[in-house]
């Protein structure tokens, strides 16, 4: 079916959409997210599932999505609703794709809002705003002030994050705005060597620490390891520890997510996406594993110890990244500089992600209704900054929670698991290898083959329904959720219910009108 467009945009160069597809991946889960799984879910054994999911989902997703996309690209296509009507001659396929819209733009209006954080964050270590305060209990209270979660000596309400949240908006916004190659592309040229530079000065002055208090000769950053790394292999008979493993792997490349699709749509039919795929998916695991391992983890147990650092990492993600590290800041020289390049790469990692979140819509808006980018961009802005608000004041009842569970857990493998379907089964599996190793600059090994057309599915599968089973009918049946927040999660789920079936409806319309335009 011809398009609106004749002329889509291209990236400018190898090196930088392989850095923006890395940016795509590498985020906030590499350096909060990781830390915090591996601690939970039994240190070293944790890997034993996380990389036998990396290489049966991860590297087998990233191949077919960067596949699909590229595909896609060729009809002007750059979101999964397109794409998945070239691959699927059927009037359902459009609508399977509204996933691939939903869970991006789900995804980007929670994840820009903690991404604002950081940025607060580094300007809140620069200026030493938190310095002082002596304990984990005084920053947690700190961060919570911040967040308007609770009201309390530090912060005047919600101001302040609000002012940060309108300030990252606007800068994600700035960079879709200008495009493929001149905003996400120069983005990511600029941000991710910044941010790989950063993470490799903090991990180093993390290993050089040795043992901080001589006193307390188990404080050391080698007992930080040695906790984050010990394998506790009774805990691999868990079914939640091969959950949370796939969980990690899906959040941590983008898969199942609709935005890697969206970047390859930009690839010439002939770039090379088997070498690329890969590249991307080994420089996301060196920043999580390598760097993200060795930051925030052993940095707490080598100042707090191993009892401490535990509860600190039972708290999650957003206790270990801005209450534990920012007691570390204050105890180490140049703490405000250390806490300032934390943060600036966090909020680097972020954005880089950020926009490719915002991608998808972007480009279905353009490629199926013929909207010029300002417009385009103009209309999600506005669309986002109004959800953005449920997420900012109604943070404190679950309702971020709650849209992460659904969209950036769950969403994932059901989206991973059509899409996988959809190529290697409807498309076709011969035609779906052609199509990912044409211009290739490697052969992708025939091993995978059979990988992407059985291992990949089945395990979507059972993950999936192993998943509804232990996690999705409790939370659905809000086992867990204080009385208070019960409104709130359904507020949360109609929103999202309510998102989904408004792109039912843009997708519904736009094939019309197209068909509509092409029948005169
Ligand atoms: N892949 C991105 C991250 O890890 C979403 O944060």
């Amino acid at each position: 079916m011809p398009n609106h467009n004749s002329e889509r945009e291209q990236w400018g160069s190898r090196i930088g959409l392989i850095l923006a597809v890395a940016g795509n991946a590498v985020g906030l889960g590499n350096f909060l997210r990781f830390p915090v799984q591996a601690a939970q879910n039994g240190g070293g054994a944790f890997m034993i599932p996380y990389f036998i999911f990396f290489l049966i989902l991860g590297i087998p997703l990233m191949w077919i999505e960067w596949g699909i996309g590229r595909h896609g690209g060729k009809f002007h296509h750059g979101s999964a609703p397109g794409m998945f009507d070239v691959l699927w001659k059927s009037k359902l396929a459009k609508y399977f794709g509204a996933l691939g819209l939903v869970i991006s733009s789900i995804i980007l209006i929670y994840y820009t809002y903690i991404e604002s954080w950081t940025l607060a964050y580094s300007f809140f270590s620069i200026t030493k705003s938190y310095f002082g305060l002596g304990s984990f209990e005084e920053m947690k209270t700190f961060l919570y002030n911040f967040q308007g979660r609770e009201t309390g000596p530090y912060f005047d309400g919600i101001g302040t994050a609000y002012l940060f949240m309108i300030i990252t908006f606007t800068l994600n916004f700035w960079v879709l705005y200008k495009g493929v190659s001149k905003g996400i592309e120069k983005l990511a040229k600029i941000a991710m060597p910044l941010l790989f530079l950063f993470a490799i000065i903090i991990a180093i002055r993390v290993i050089t620490l040795g043992t901080p208090d001589p006193s307390l000769p188990n404080n050391s950053v080698a007992n930080g390891f040695g906790f984050i790394w010990n394998p506790d292999f009774s805990k691999l008979s868990d079914p939640k520890i091969w959950l949370a493993a796939a969980g990690q792997i899906f959040f941590t490349l983008s898969v199942g997510m609709g935005t890697i699709q969206a970047y390859a749509s930009y690839l010439k039919p002939k770039d090379d996406i088997a070498l690329s795929g890969l590249t991307t998916a080994a420089t996301n695991e060196f920043a999580e594993v390598v760097l993200g391992g060795s930051i925030a983890i052993p940095i707490a147990v080598a100042f707090f110890g191993v009892t401490a650092a535990t509860q600190m990492a039972l708290g999650g993600s957003f206790d270990l990244g801005f209450a534990s590290m920012p007691l570390v800041f204050e105890r180490i020289p140049f703490g405000e500089i250390f806490g300032f390049l934390w943060f600036l790469l966090l909020f680097f990692a972020g954005i880089t992600s950020s926009v490719a979140m915002g991608q998808p819509v972007v480009a279905f808006l353009q490629d199926e209704f013929g909207m010029d980018k300002k417009k385009a961009v103009a209309a999600v802005a506005t669309i986002v900054l109004i959800a953005v608000q449920f997420v900012v004041f109604f943070l404190k009842f679950g309702f971020l929670d709650e849209m992460d569970y659904w969209a950036g857990t769950f969403g994932l493998a059901v989206f991973a698991l059509i899409e996988t379907i959809l190529f290697m089964w409807v498309f076709g599996a011969d035609k779906a290898w052609l199509e990912m190793n044409e211009g290739g600059d490697i052969k992708i090994p025939k091993i995978f083959y059979y990988v992407m057309k059985y291992v990949t599915p089945l395990a979507l599968f059972f993950i999936m329904a192993w998943w509804f089973v232990n996690d999705a009918i409790p939370i659905l049946l809000l086992a867990n959720v204080t009385p208070e927040n019960v409104p709130y999660i359904w507020g949360a789920r109609i929103f999202m219910i309510v998102i989904l079936l408004l792109t039912f409806y843009l997708i519904k319309y736009a094939w019309k009108k197209r068909e509509a335009e092409n029948g005169n």
